[in-house]
Parts: structure tokens; sequence; C-alpha cells
């Protein structure tokens, strides 16, 4: 049975009208990204970056998946438990397009949880409350549940075991410059999987690929995923 690992960046929701991080010069929709993605930025100013999430979660529902996440889909129902997919995105995206076995490594815009006792709530449920939501249970502030700078990606252990036995690692939509996933490549690599890029751009970490295709992903994805469908019995 071919296992077949798949890992998104922030390219793959481009064409649903999500700005890359890349493309706006280090900003993140027109703030700095260590304002709004770090737990200093947080300790500094928590309305402000409230305020940012809020509208990032706000934006995520007015956007739609593209043939890139459907892609994906249809490689899940084809490889059924021998497919995974990680994702650096927080945007929701896979799910609602009908992807199951998904990690999001760099948390989600969907949830938030307390900084003194984790409680983790829904963002849909706050999202009306004061600047800077707070616990029901101990009355401390609540947090985005995203992986900021200098936090530990979520799911390490499950994603290097999934690097590690994995036959194919398809990568869409990611540049290959921030690490932990930018490394990926290079150890799936070295245990042996076939590698293969999908970006509109020559990825930094190039030379692990053997296969590369240049463009969008939401029309060379569909493909990729056919040929894979077709080459590949589950
Ligand atoms: P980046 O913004 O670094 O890279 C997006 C990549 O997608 C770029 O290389 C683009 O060329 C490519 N791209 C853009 N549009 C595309 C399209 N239609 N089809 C295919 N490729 C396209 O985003 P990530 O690599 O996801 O971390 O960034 C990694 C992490 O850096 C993010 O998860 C985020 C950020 O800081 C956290 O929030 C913790
Ligand atoms: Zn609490």
């Amino acid at each position: 049975m071919t296992k077949i690992l798949a890992l998104t960046g922030a390219g793959i929701s481009a064409e649903s009208g999500i700005r890359t991080f890349r493309d706006s010069n280090g900003l993140w929709e027109d703030h700095r990204v260590e304002d709004v993605a770090s737990p200093e930025g947080f300790r500094k100013d928590p309305s402000t970056v409230w305020e940012f999430y809020k509208q990032r979660y706000a934006q995520s529902l007015g956007v739609d998946p593209n043939s890139a996440h459907l892609a994906l889909v249809k490689l899940e129902e084809h490889f059924g438990d021998s497919f995974h997919l990680i994702t650096q995105n927080v945007d929701g995206l896979h799910f609602r397009a009908g992807s199951q076995r998904v990690y999001e490594m760099h948390g989600r815009l969907q949830s938030c949880f307390c900084i003194s006792c984790r409680t983790h709530y829904k963002v849909q449920d706050i999202i009306m409350e004061s600047e800077v939501p707070r616990c029901k249970k101990c009355g401390d502030i609540l947090r985005p549940d995203i992986v900021w700078f200098g936090e530990i990606p979520y799911y390490l252990y499950e994603i290097e075991d999934l690097l590690k036995n994995t036959d194919i690692f398809l990568i869409v939509g990611t540049s290959g410059v921030v690490y932990p996933a930018a490394g990926f490549v290079m150890t799936a690599k070295l245990f042996g999987a076939y590698t293969i890029g999908v970006n509109l751009e020559k990825p930094d970490n190039l030379g692990f690929f053997d296969e590369f295709h240049q463009g969008k992903c939401g029309d060379i994805l569909p493909k990729v995923v056919g040929k894979l469908i077709d080459t590949y019995e589950h």
C-alpha cells in the first residue's frame, strides 16, 4: 500500500483570496509580523492582536476552498488511511473542503484558549465579546490558538513519524523558508520518500525535490493528483 503525505502552505489558499505572507513584504495584512504573531507582541498589545485575528477569522469565513484544496480531498478519497495532510495554514479551508486527516501544525483561527487554565473556546462564541475576551472558568485572558514565532508547532512527534514512513511527499504552496516545516522535505527524502513540489516560485529548498511543478496550484495540483491516482493503487 502506497503511503502519501502532503504539506501545504499559504500558496494553496492564495487562489481563494487569502494573501500569502511572503507576498506582503514582511507585513501580514499591513501589520508587522512580530507585532501580531509573537508572544511578545501579544503581551504588549493584546487588543490589537485580538482585533487582527478576529479579522482573519472573518476573512476566512468569507472565502471558499479552491480546486487545489479539492484535489487533496480526492487524493484522500483514493488513498484513505494511507493519506495524511500537514498544513501550515490556519484558515480551516482544508476541513471546509472535506479533508479529514489534517494536522494543523500552526494552529487554527477558529479556536482560542485561556493563557492560565488552557480551556479552549470557539472564536465564534467570543467574537462579539470585549476586545480581549476572558475565560469563563478562571477569568484570565484568552489568546488565539495560533502557533506564533518562537513557539513550538503542534503535532511534531506525529509529523516526524509520518515523514519517516511515507512513500510520497507532496508539498504545495510553501516558500520553504520557515522552519521546521521547511526542513520536512529533507527528512522525508533522507528516509526514502519520492518528493514532489508544486509552487508559484522556486522554493528555497528546491534541491530536495525529485519532481517540481512551477505555477498556480489551482491549475497544476488537480493534474498532479490525477496522475498519482492513476499510478498508485491505494
Ligand atoms: P509563504 O507566504 O512564505 O509562501 C507562500 C508560497 O506560495 C510562495 O513561495 C509563493 O510563491 C507560493 N504561491 C503563491 N500563490 C500560489 C499559487 N496560486 N499556487 C502555488 N503557489 C503559490 O507561506 P508559507 O510557506 O505557508 O507561520 O509560510 C510559512 C509560515 O510563515 C506560515 O505558516 C506562517 C508564516 O509566518 C505562522 O503563522 C506560524
Ligand atoms: Zn481559564
